[in-house]
């Protein structure tokens, strides 16, 4: 028997305006928006396709103690729910309704440990979702919302218990009404239609990283400031987690990188427990997470308070690569053209030095700068610090738009058992990295409130912490 029709638990949306407020408090984004973007994907997909999108779960770490959760990207982009254990099921023309939500049910004893729940009697009204079942509920519901779906989009290959439970579903549904139950119907991933719709983000998501920009330069001021000679890399942690959190965001958007000298030559150093050296550069690749929305800062600042002279140089250098890069950051510039612009800079000064040989088209070319600049310039932001969208369409650089967001990154490095480095260059990794949203005019620097260049970061340094 089809279950297509059936209702259980179905929480319509009636009046829970308590919960509304709660949610809306939570994510800064209101419910019509998160609305919008449903309806937009449910545009973007085939006809007579279901959508699953599930929801992040908890994961144990030891005993009884779990990580920190944090919710799925894509789910909370589309809900903006964040309680494990969830899952959107969007069916785009379902006269009793097009968008479901499966939610953990009301709980006494968990919610006496884990908080309250919103509950599926709230979920529809407070999400603005045509209903919400309990989620325990799932496997009796589900496989009829799949009846007669010629396309089932989930994140395909994404999560391979969640694969094997979509494979469950449709099992159930052909074993309880046969194979006609689904005929001719297709898997495809919803990454890229999604991933698309996330790209460009709209007026309340960049309000959002905003905030959090400000937090993270706030805290990398506040690093800058403290730091003395002495001192250990995670001491400097401490006061960045102390300002993100004092911010009003709960997590980092990834480890901090605190790399003092030579450290800094290791790209993802996250040690953060070696002495900072006097006559060091301090590399500090950080960044918090707002209500979901990341932020990705790193500055390169001398322990000293005062850079050399080698260490200004190289550090200009940077500079005037980062400038340039931002500068190319424009609409119907190519996603790579930061990058390029960047490259061009070291390029020539790297044959300046002798330390690259030939002609400066064909160096570039060949990426010949690579050997000291060994990362790419930029990736988007958003949700993910490396958020999702495509870099490229077909064989060419995706085109950039207003309401994109990416890092602008150059960083050059000499590791020290690199050969044919001068001794004067030996051990120093600089990299300047700023947040920038794609206008129709000036690039928007998100994280311009900490200082970037040698004089400002100098006379930062040259103050006591407030
Ligand atoms: N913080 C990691 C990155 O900059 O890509
Ligand atoms: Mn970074
Ligand atoms: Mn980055």
């Amino acid at each position: 028997m089809s279950t297509a029709g059936r209702k259980r638990h179905s929480l319509e949306k009636s009046a829970a305006p308590e919960a509304e407020s709660a949610m809306l408090k939570a994510t800064g984004i209101a419910a019509a928006e998160y609305a919008r973007r449903r309806r937009r994907l449910m545009d973007g997909l085939a006809e007579g396709a279901v959508a699953l999108i599930s929801g992040a779960s908890v994961r144990l770490r030891n005993g009884d103690t779990a990580y920190p959760f944090r919710q799925d990207s894509n789910f909370l982009y589309l809900t903006g729910f964040d309680e494990p254990q969830g899952l959107l099921v969007l069916v785009p023309g379902r006269v009793q309704g097009e968008s479901i939500l499966f939610c953990r049910e009301r709980d006494p004893r968990g919610e006496l440990y884990d908080g309250e729940r919103l509950g599926p009697e709230r979920a529809a009204a407070a999400l603005g979702l045509d209903h919400a079942f309990p989620v325990d509920d799932l496997d009796d519901i589900l496989p009829g919302l799949l009846e007669g779906r010629r396309r089932i989009y989930f994140p395909l290959g994404g999560d391979a218990e969640f694969d094997r439970r979509v494979l469950g579903w449709v099992h159930s549904l052909r074993s309880r009404v046969g194979s006609d139950a689904l005929p001719q119907c297709e898997f495809a991933d919803i990454g890229h239609i999604l991933h698309d719709l996330r790209l460009v983000k709209s007026a309340a998501e960049l309000r959002l990283m905003r905030q959090a920009a400000s937090i993270s330069a706030d805290a990398h001021r506040r690093a800058m400031q403290a730091c003395c000679p002495g001192m250990n890399e995670r001491d400097l942690e401490a006061e960045l987690l102390y300002a993100f959190r004092r911010g009003g965001a709960r997590e980092s958007a990834y480890e901090c990188i605190v790399a003092a000298g030579v450290h800094a030559c290791t790209l993802h150093y996250v040690c953060n427990d070696g002495e900072v050296p006097e006559d060091a550069l301090v590399l500090i690749d950080a960044g918090c997470e707002l209500q979901g929305y990341a932020s990705d800062i790193t500055r390169t600042f001398p322990a000293s308070g005062r850079f050399t002279a080698v260490q200004r140089e190289l550090y200009e250098l940077v500079l005037a690569a980062q400038h340039a890069a931002i500068d190319a950051a424009r609409p119907g510039a190519h996603f790579n053209a930061p990058h390029e612009a960047a490259q061009r800079v070291f390029t020539e000064a790297l044959i300046s030095y002798g330390l690259l040989e030939g002609g400066l088209e064909e160096l570039l070319a060949t990426e010949a700068a690579r050997r000291f600049c060994m990362h790419k310039t930029s990736h988007w932001l958003g949700l993910d610090v490396h958020d999702v969208g495509d870099y490229r369409v077909g064989d060419a650089w995706r085109v950039l738009e207003p309401g994109m967001v990416l890092t602008v990154e150059p960083g050059l490095y000499f590791p020290p058992h690199l050969e044919g480095v001068p001794e004067r260059f030996r051990g120093i990794g600089i990299r300047i990295e700023d947040d920038v949203v794609i206008t129709r005019g000036e690039p928007e620097v998100l994280t311009g409130g900490v200082p970037k260049s040698p004089d400002a970061i100098e006379a930062l340094m040259a103050e006591s912490l407030p």
